[in-house]
């Protein structure tokens, strides 16, 4: 079975285009795995993947984590079916894991106003780990407007829409295999 990756993809009447192949980002993760296999050598920590957008970076991330591990999920929703941010967060769904006096690396498919990380990051220190580290396929520097520290990130990549690989639009698109950019050329043309 070939993994689904258009050159283009339309998804809710707008169009994208490849913006990371399946390739670089496969390179990215055991990069980001490697350095996580070093620096956490020696502890056992849990890694806290974001759903729904992160499950399949961590899914991929976790195959090259060499370190004894355990892996808890939380929900959080704020964008709902927009393309850009409410500005509020809602808790979905909490950790079932107790992380009191461990070391968790807590794992977002994006950064974008910085808002969901900050919100996670203050939450989960309530809970007195050992250590909080943050764990970021892709941050948009110049969106981010909340002050939150990003350990590890993927890719830095422009203030524009992206789609695929866990990413969704209104909740299509997570199943693409690459990551895909708003084509604003196209979808301007597409409503005139
Ligand atoms: P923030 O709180 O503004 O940093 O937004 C973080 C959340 O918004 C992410 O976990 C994503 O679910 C969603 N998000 C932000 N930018 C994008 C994007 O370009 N495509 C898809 N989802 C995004």
């Amino acid at each position: 079975m070939s993994l689904y990756k258009p050159q283009t993809v339309n998804c809710n009447g707008e169009t994208f285009k490849v913006y990371l192949s399946e390739e670089k980002i496969r390179t990215r993760v055991a990069d980001l795995a490697k350095q996580l296999n070093r620096d956490y050598s020696g502890k056992k920590p849990i890694f806290i993947g974001v759903l729904n957008g992160a499950f399949i970076f961590l899914s991929d991330l976790l195959r090259h984590i060499s370190i004894p591990s355990e892996v808890d999920f939380l929900k959080l929703s704020s964008y709902g079916d927009e393309k850009v941010s409410s500005g509020e967060v809602r808790d979905l769904k909490d950790i079932d894991a107790n992380i009191e006096d461990r070391h968790v690396l807590l794992v977002e498919d994006i950064v974008d106003t910085g808002l969901s990380m900050k919100y996670m990051v203050e939450k989960l220190e309530q809970k007195n780990p050992a250590s909080i580290a943050t764990v970021t396929l892709l941050h948009k520097p110049e969106a981010t407007r909340h002050d939150v520290p990003l350990d590890y990130v993927g890719f830095r990549i422009p203030s524009l829409f992206v789609l695929g690989y866990g990413l969704d639009y209104a909740q299509e698109g997570r199943n693409l295999a690459q990551i895909y950019i708003l084509d604003e050329g196209e979808s301007r043309s597409d409503h005139t």
